[in-house]
C-alpha cells in the first residue's frame, strides 16, 4: 500500500474523548531502540553487548531469535527516515548503541560507529524531523558486564564517559537527550528476574544496579549540562504504571505501596527529591539489603532535568494475599500479587487500561511537579494478519493509540504538563525475550525481505497528526 495515500480520517475522538486539551506545540513522535532494529552487530567495529550474549543462551529468547539482522536499519536508515517523514511525525526517539560508539565500553570513540549516528541526525534534520537521543536502551558492552555490570559502581563512571563522547559529537544538532531508558527493566528484569540480559537472578545485585544506574544518569546529566554548546533538554525515561489496592484491606494497601515503592518511587524520589523513599529502604533493610549510597551521590542523582520521559503500558491492582491465602512467599517476603481487572489484553497478555495513563500522568504531575513530561513510549503488540500485499488493517492497534492519546489529553485537561506522545514503535522489531513474534510496529516489517509496509495504525496516526496540527 502506498504510504502517501490518504486514508479517510477516522474520527476516534468521539469514542475516546476530545483531543482539544493537548497543548499547542505538542510533539508527535515514534520511538525505536538500537538493538531492536539496527542489526549489523559486528560491523564497523561494534563489539558484543549483553544482549548479543544473552540471545545465545539456550531458552533465553523465544524461538532462539537474535538481533544480528533485526530490521537491518543500519543499512536502511535513509529509507526509514523517509518513512517517518511520510507519516508526518516531528520527532524520532532512537537510542545509541554503546558498543558501536565505544567498543568494549572504555577508551576513545570509534569513529565509524559515531559516524552512523551523525548521518542519522543529518538525515532526520534534512527531513524536518527532530532527533531525540536515548543514550542507553539496555545494550551494555559485554566487557563491562564481565567486570561486574550495573551492580558495580565503576559502570556509572564508564557510562558518563561514553555519554560525553556521543554528546560532544551530536549536541550541535541534537537538543533533547535522555540518559537511560527504563532503569527498572535494566535492574529488575536483568539482575533480579533473569528475564533480560544479563540474565542474573540476584535481588540484592538488582538493588545495587538501581543505585548505579541512577548515579550514571546523574553523572552524565551534570557533565552534559556543563559541556552543552547551547540550550539542551536533558532527562531520563522511566517505565511506570499505576498500583492500586485490589480491596480496602490493609494487606492489599501494603502490597500496592510496595509495588509503587519499588516500581516508581525508588526512581522518582531520588531523581526529583534527592532522597530514597524511607519505606522502601526499610523494606530492603528487613531483607538485609542496603543501597550502596556514598556521600554526594544523591545530589548528583537529583541534578536538574528538563524533561521526564514516561513509558506506559499497563496499570495493576495489587493484593497482599496469594491464590492459596498466604501472605508471605516461600522466601519469607510479603506477597505482592497483581490482580487482573478483566479488561481486554494485547498479544503480550497485558491488560489495555488507558485510564491508567491519565492517572499516572496526573499523579506524577502532582507528586513530582516542575518538570514537563513526554510519553516516550506507548503501544501494543497484536497478532497481525497481513493481506497479500503485506498490509495490516490493525483496528486493534489503531484503537489502542487513539485511546491512549485521548488519555493524555485528559491528563492535560486535569493540569498535567505533557508535551508529546511517541508511538512504540515505528517498526515491528526484536521484542527482547519475546523475539520477533510480538509486533509493536505501526509499520510492518517482513523479516524475509525487510520490506516495510505501513499498517492502518500508521496511516491513522499520520492523519491524526495532520488534523491536530491543523
Ligand atoms: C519497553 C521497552 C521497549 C519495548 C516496549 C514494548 O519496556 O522500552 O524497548 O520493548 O517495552
Amino acid at each position: 500500500m502506498d504510504p502517501t495515500a490518504t486514508l479517510s480520517p477516522v474520527d476516534d475522538s468521539s469514542r475516546h474523548g476530545p483531543l482539544d486539551d493537548l497543548p499547542t506545540g505538542f510533539r508527535w513522535g515514534v520511538a525505536t531502540s538500537a538493538y531492536q532494529i539496527e542489526g549489523a552487530v559486528a560491523e564497523d567495529g561494534r563489539t558484543p553487548s549483553i544482549w548479543d550474549t544473552f540471545c545465545r543462551v539456550p531458552g533465553a529468547v523465544a524461538g532462539g531469535d537474535i538481533g544480528d539482522a533485526a530490521c537491518d536499519h543500519y543499512h536502511r536508515m535513509p529509507e526509514d527516515v523517509a518513512l517517518m517523514r511520510d507519516l508526518a511525525v516531528d520527532t524520532y526517539r532512537f537510542s545509541v548503541a554503546w558498543p558501536r560508539v565505544q567498543p568494549g565500553g572504555r577508551g576513545p570513540a570509534n569513529p565509524a560507529g559515531l559516524a552512523f549516528y551523525d548521518r542519522l541526525v543529518d538525515e532526520l534534520l534534512g527531513n524536518g524531523i527532530d532527533p531525540w537521543v536515548t543514550l542507553y536502551h539496555w545494550d551494555l558492552p559485554q566487557e563491562l558486564e564481565d567486570a561486574g555490570g550495573w551492580p558495580v559502581r565503576e559502570t556509572a563512571y564508564r557510562f558518563a564517559d561514553y555519554a560525553l563522547l556521543v554528546f560532544d559529537r551530536l549536541s550541535d544538532r541534537v537538543r533533547t537527550w535522555t540518559t537511560l531508558n527504563e532503569p527498572w527493566c535494566s535492574a529488575m528484569l536483568g539482575y533480579a528476574y533473569g528475564a533480560h540480559a544479563p540474565g542474573r537472578r540476584d535481588f540484592a545485585a538488582s538493588m545495587h544496579a538501581v543505585h548505579h544506574l541512577l548515579l550514571a544518569h546523574g553523572l552524565a546529566t551534570q557533565r552534559m549540562r556543563a559541556a552543552a554548546p547551547g540550550p539542551v533538554d536533558l532527562g531520563i525515561t522511566l517505565n511506570m504504571g499505576t498500583a492500586e489496592p485490589a480491596t480496602d484491606s490493609d494487606l492489599d494497601a501494603a502490597a500496592a505501596r510496595r509495588s509503587d515503592g519499588l516500581g516508581t518511587r525508588l526512581y522518582l524520589d531520588p531523581l526529583r527529591r534527592g532522597r530514597y523513599p524511607a519505606d522502601v529502604l526499610a523494606d530492603l533493610e528487613r531483607r538485609g539489603i542496603r543501597l550502596p549510597v556514598e556521600p554526594g551521590d544523591l545530589e548528583i542523582i537529583s541534578a536538574p532535568i528538563d524533561v521526564l520521559g514516561v513509558n506506559y503500558y499497563m496499570g495493576h491492582l495489587f493484593s497482599g494475599v496469594d491464590e492459596d491465602g498466604r501472605t508471605v512467599d516461600a522466601a519469607g517476603n510479603p506477597v505482592v500479587r497483581a490482580i487482573p481487572r478483566g479488561l481486554p489484553r494485547t498479544a503480550m497478555d497485558w491488560e489495555i487500561f488507558p485510564q491508567g495513563l491519565t492517572d499516572l500522568l496526573t499523579r506524577v504531575a502532582r507528586d513530582y511537579p516542575g518538570v514537563p513530561m513526554v510519553v516516550t513510549e506507548s503501544g501494543a503488540a497484536f497478532d497481525d494478519a497481513p493481506d497479500a500485499t503485506g498490509y495490516v488493517a490493525d483496528e486493534d492497534r489503531t484503537a489502542y493509540h487513539a485511546a491512549h492519546i485521548a488519555a493524555v489529553a485528559r491528563a492535560c485537561r486535569d493540569g498535567a504538563d505533557v508535551r508529546g506522545y511517541f508511538a512504540w514503535s515505528l517498526l515491528d522489531n526484536f521484542e527482547w525475550a519475546y523475539g520477533y513474534d510480538k509486533r509493536f510496529g505501526i509499520v510492518r516489517v517482513d523479516y524475509d525481505t525487510q520490506v516495510r509496509t505501513p499498517k492502518r495504525s500508521a496511516l491513522w496516526y499520520r492523519d491524526t497528526i495532520r488534523r491536530l496540527r491543523g
